[in-house]
């Protein structure tokens, strides 16, 4: 008796604990306010929903839309390139993405990757072979800082994996640009630092890199497909997409695949489990 009384004791006195303890924030809040830093940009950031009717490969049963990728390394090639590196991808692993060997020798001889010159060693440049990876447009970090206001363009072959939600994400940043609510801004003494730009999708609100998809047409698609920004940027998160994870399709087929073999192994469990206390009586009482 006297350990149960203990027990229920003890259990109330950890929830008024835990309750207590949310409560903390709450008036750390009420008491001295949102911390200021942080004011303005809660007051503007708004959380994004992704591309309307979602990805291809959203959902257990996704898939890559070939014709996408292609139109999104297009859209990475034509605009994103200038600043970003994608590192961690090989032009031969655009094979994946339907081209042939031979386009993709074509496409890795059209850029340029660092490289040395064979007689005097110094460095210099040359065209890609599909062995090499996509170079960056930077000779270094501090070039790359000195060209965009001291912020480096983060290398994005693994972006939709870095940042929360990231497929959905790199599309909402790219249709999130725009201009802070100017009454709003002046009653909060909000502003944009020159030579940072406004973006309602960027946690913080103000981000170091300009709108970089700002025209429909920007790019002129192969396939007919009309390049409006919303287009460019889906197909674009997309392509980020499979760089960080070109195993996603086939991963979430193997789930099948392995949800299968269990249920199969279960069953044959089962059966085998009234098989084996077949000839068991129940134990009369
Ligand atoms: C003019 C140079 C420039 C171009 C072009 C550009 N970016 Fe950026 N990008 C930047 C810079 C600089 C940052 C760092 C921003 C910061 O931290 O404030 C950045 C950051 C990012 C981030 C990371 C945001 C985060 O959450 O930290 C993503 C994703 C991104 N760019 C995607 C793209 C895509 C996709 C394209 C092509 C459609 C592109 N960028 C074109 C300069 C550029």
């Amino acid at each position: 008796m006297t350990i149960r009384l203990g027990g229920i004791i003890v259990g109330l006195a950890i929830t008024a604990v835990l309750v207590l303890w949310s409560l903390v924030p709450g008036f750390i809040n009420f008491a001295f306010g949102p911390p200021p830093e942080k004011q303005a940009s809660y007051a503007f950031y708004e959380h994004g929903e992704g591309p309307e009717g979602g990805f291809s490969f959203d959902g257990p049963m996704g898939k890559w839309d070939v014709a996408q990728l292609q139109r999104g390394y297009q859209v990475y090639k034509e605009v994103c390139a200038a600043c970003h590196s994608l590192k961690f991808v090989a032009f031969r692993n655009l094979q994946q993405l339907g081209y042939t060997e031979a386009e993709v020798d074509a496409e890795a001889a059209s850029w340029t990757v660092p490289g040395l010159d064979p007689n005097t060693g110094e460095p210099t440049t040359r065209p890609g072979e599909p062995t090499d990876y996509f170079p960056s447009p930077y000779p270094n970090a501090i070039a790359a800082a000195a060209a965009n206001n001291n912020a480096i363009p983060p290398d994005l072959s693994l972006m939709t994996k870095a940042r929360h939600d990231g497929s959905n994400y790199v599309y909402d940043l790219l249709v999130g640009y725009g201009e802070a609510d100017p009454e709003k801004a002046a009653k909060l003494g909000f502003e944009t630092p020159p030579g940072l730009y406004f973006n309602k999708h960027f946690p913080n609100v103000n981000i170091a890199m300009p709108q970089p998809l700002v025209l429909d047409g920007q790019v002129s698609y192969a396939d007919g497909t009309e390049a409006t920004i919303p287009q460019m940027a889906k197909d674009v998160a997309a392509f980020l997409t499979w760089t960080a994870e070109p195993s996603l399709v086939q991963r979430k087929q193997t789930g099948w695949f392995v949800l299968g073999f269990l249920l199969f192994a279960t069953a044959l469990a089962f059966l085998s489990y009234k098989q084996i206390w077949a000839g068991m009586k129940p134990k009369k009482k």
